[in-house]
């Protein structure tokens, strides 16, 4: 590794040009100062670092970041609410939370610095996606103490881009302004997307024949079927975004529209390691594992070694050379489904769904437990009323598909049309009905 000064950097809004060497030592150079400054200002990694018996005097390479214990959701929230903070709280100038599905919500905090970081990571995002100055911008994640509309919102405007703020929900007042601003990329959780496409159709305009040219599609898992769906349907360049409140909001990772072959990391700012989330091992690039992210510049509340429970695995980097991407992810490890001992995530569902025609991308997986063995009953919906012989035939074909190819035993519900659960953000792809223990 070089022990020169790094070349100096491209504005952080500009795509990265930098080599691996630069990129190592400037990574290097931001991991020992951000360690030394969890451990001096934040009593929980002071507590424990020393509990792991480890000083940040130990971290001088990358390589000595596996030395530090990790960060999970449960310490986060053990220092509700402001107990992460590295800095006074009179210079925290924004608050974020992520609703946890139990008691308290994590609490995230943000210097000048830091959101001023934020806008730059998000303009990048925008513009490795395809879009630009000139742009309109229509950001239909949700503003609010959610990242996504905030995040999307602050990195249109950097780019020089024109926003229009409209938050989720009010899907035809949404499908109204796309038309009447011109709005050429969307903002969006594919699933929701979903709903928008519906709705002009419903109101008998070609998804097509808007102005929309990029989808920025994000905030939760969606497949390479669903892409192929979207830009069937709408002639748009579906693009992958990824963040988390956590470690900053939307912007960690972003696919390009030119490649569209994963997302890749900015790693200037974050810094990536795969585990094997048993085991917590290291894994080397290329294995799939849960992603943990140490946050390289966030000034208000250090990120050393979050377990994002995000399984993917590390690719290199392919319109960024010196940056790896990450596969689209698989699913959160809560989201894995074992069912009679086999572990099926919604992704896997999804393919199936979606390479049946006359089905909706609509779909939910139904948890029960009516005896010992968790059963799993998958909703779908047909784009039209089918006959009860004919909704009988697509329950059978997919119930096997699930069987040869996923190696589950599942029930598949043929619904009505439009009756299945729509959601203005991320989807709920599990109801878990089985009974709390
Ligand atoms: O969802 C931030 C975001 C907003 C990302 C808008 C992209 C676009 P949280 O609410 O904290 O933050 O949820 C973070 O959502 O750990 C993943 O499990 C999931 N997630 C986010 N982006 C993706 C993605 C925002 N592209 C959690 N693919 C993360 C799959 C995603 N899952």
């Amino acid at each position: 590794m070089t022990t020169e000064s790094p070349a100096p950097t491209l504005p952080d809004h500009e795509i990265p040009t930098l080599s691996l060497d630069e990129l190592r030592h400037l990574q290097t150079e931001r991991l020992r100062e951000r360690v030394s400054a969890a451990y001096a200002r934040v009593p929980h990694y002071k507590a424990a670092f020393d509990a792991a018996g480890v000083t940040p005097e130990e971290i001088q390479s990358l390589e000595d970041l596996s030395k530090l214990p990790f960060l999970t959701k449960a310490d986060l929230r053990d220092n509700y609410p402001f107990g992460m903070f590295a800095v006074p709280r009179t210079e925290v100038v924004r608050i974020h939370a992520s609703s946890g599905t139990t008691g308290r919500p994590t609490v995230v905090g943000y210097t000048r610095q830091d959101v001023d970081t934020w806008a730059d990571l998000m303009a990048r995002s925008i513009r490795f996606a395809g879009g630009g100055p000139g742009d309109v911008i229509h950001v239909a994640y949700g503003y609010g103490l959610f990242t996504g509309g905030l995040g999307a919102h602050y990195g249109a405007e950097r780019l020089g881009a024109t926003v229009v703020p409209v938050s989720g929900g009010m899907t035809e007042r949404q499908v109204q302004l796309i038309r009447d601003f011109g709005a050429t990329v969307i903002m969006v959780t594919p699933s929701y997307f979903l709903s928008l496409i519906d709705q002009m159709e419903a109101e008998g305009t070609d998804p097509r024949s808007t102005s929309l040219r990029v989808g920025i599609f994000g905030a939760e898992p969606w497949t390479e079927s669903m892409r192929r769906e979207i830009e069937q349907r709408t002639g748009m360049d579906a693009v992958d975004i990824y963040g988390l409140s956590e470690v900053m909001g939307p912007g960690v990772a972003q696919e390009a529209a030119t490649t569209k072959d994963g997302l890749h990391l900015w790693e200037d700012h974050f810094y990536p390691e795969i585990i094997d989330p048993v085991t917590e091992e290291v894994l080397p690039d290329g294995e799939l594992g849960e992603l943990v992210l140490t946050c390289l510049t966030k000034q208000a509340q250090p990120v050393i070694r979050y377990r994002t429970r995000d399984l993917t695995r590390l690719l290199p980097g392919t319109a960024v050379p010196s940056m790896r991407r990450m596969e689209k992810i698989t699913g959160r490890s809560d989201d894995m489904m074992i069912v009679r001992g086999v572990n099926v995530f919604p992704t896997q569902i999804e393919e199936f769904v979606l390479a049946d025609r006359r089905l909706s991308p609509y779909f939910q997986c139904v948890l029960t437990q009516p005896g010992r063995m968790v059963e799993l009953t998958v909703l779908v919906e047909p784009i039209e009323a089918l006959s009860p012989a004919d909704a009988e035939a697509i329950a059978r074909r997919l119930q096997h598909e699930i069987k040869t190819n996923i190696g589950t035993t599942c029930r598949v519900e043929v619904r009505a049309p439009g009756s299945i659960e729509r959601s203005v953000g991320k989807a709920r792809r599990i109801v878990d009905e089985r009974p709390k223990s």
